[in-house]
């Protein structure tokens, strides 16, 4: 840290992103990226979009947002387009809380909501998740303060169904909450179901996130997109309009909206990571591993013969990369990505090797 820079910031400890190494014939599993490529026609829709690379960005997302809305079934006044979902958790961070405006969050779940808060000197309540990593709603009712819940949770894969969250939004009327659904296409229940989206409707403190980057395995392109009533959407376009005002650039608005055109391909690369969810849980069972029951496109499991540090490594030496977070409630555990099926089954061949 230079002289320069503001003391306001010395604590500052940015989030870890999960490493992004050049190992040759590595299995990657460390950062719920898709195994499958983008949708087949993302890319002749880039290609088409960089001819007009000279002019900015379209700033509204207009072809976007039309899209997402008719997907979402809300109006496209409903929806803000982002740099990431990590770009709209932060402004609607910067939005909805501040010194007296506490963000609640709980104690084991996406490491990048502590460093918002630091970064903007919001204070924050965090609430711990019961022994099995389940989370009372309970909780968070009544707290007046803004609440952000992934759902599925980060690391851990548990979901609520949205019914169990509408006691948080009623009793909550003057503060927001924001449910992160980074991984909420790889529920096993239908959207209309599995999503808080269609609640937005009903709840004008309700803010829905979701992404591009896992369900449609376009993690480089950079693409969120929140769901909300449109006054609290005009709220984040007027932060957005005072940091970064051209946020999605023309190549990945193109590749979302080509994306988005394409459900059978989406359908189809959701259900196949579904499936081999199910099938990598039962052999990490079978193995004797303790797992999470999980609603996203990763498990999170660990093994009463090795700990999670020590097996992290071993794995890592055969070439297979997990997330480890070393932290007192989690360093028992692994946060496996779901890959291919035979991704999966190199995993399983290491793992008999490593536990024999
Ligand atoms: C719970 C959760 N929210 C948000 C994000 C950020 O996603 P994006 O790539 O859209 O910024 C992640 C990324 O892993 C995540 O796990």
């Amino acid at each position: 840290m230079t002289r320069y820079f503001t003391p306001a910031l010395a604590h500052l400890e940015p989030y870890t992103p999960g490493e992004q190494p050049k190992i040759q014939d590595l299995i990657k599993l460390n950062t719920n990226e898709n195994p499958y490529p983008p949708a087949p026609g993302v890319a002749a829709a880039v290609a088409d979009a960089a001819g007009a690379l000279r002019r900015y960005s379209d700033l509204n997302c207009t072809a976007l947002k039309e899209a997402l809305a008719a997907r979402c079934g809300v109006g496209p006044q409903n929806i803000l387009c982002g740099n990431g979902s990590d770009e709209n958790l932060m402004l609607a961070i910067r939005a909805f809380c501040d010194a007296h405006r506490p963000l609640a969050f709980a104690d084991v779940t996406y490491g990048f909501y502590p460093v918002w808060c630091e970064l903007f000197g919001i204070p924050r309540h965090v609430l711990p998740l019961g022994e099995d990593f389940s989370l009372d709603p309970a909780a968070y009712c009544g707290l007046g303060e803004t609440v952000v819940i992934a759902n599925p949770n980060a690391p851990t894969g548990r979901w609520l169904p949205p019914s169990a969250l509408e006691p948080v939004l009623q009793t909550n009327p003057d503060t927001v909450l924001i449910v992160d659904e980074a991984y909420i296409d790889f529920c096993d229940a239908p959207p209309a179901q599995a999503s808080c989206v269609p609640l937005t409707k009903r709840y004008p403190n309700l803010l829905v996130v979701q992404t591009f980057s896992k369900s449609r395995s376009m993690a480089g392109a950079r693409l969120g997109f929140c769901v909300g009533d449109a006054a609290l959407i005009a709220d984040l376009e007027r932060v957005k309009y005072s940091m970064n005002p051209y946020n999605v650039n023309s190549l990945t608005q193109a590749a979302g909206v080509a994306a988005l055109a394409d459900g059978g391909y989406f359908a189809k690369t959701t259900a196949a990571v579904r499936e081999t969810r199910a099938r990598t849980a039962a052999m990490l069972e079978a193995l004797g591993f303790t797992v999470l029951p999980s609603q996203a496109n990763f498990l999170f499991a660990k093994t009463p013969k090795m700990g999670g540090g020590e097996l992290y490594e071993a794995l890592r030496a055969r070439r297979i990369l997990v997330r480890h977070f070393d932290a007192p409630r989690t360093r028992d555990w692994l946060r496996i990505t779901v890959g291919t099926p035979e991704e999966m089954r190199s995993l399983e061949a290491a793992l008999r090797a490593i536990l024999a």
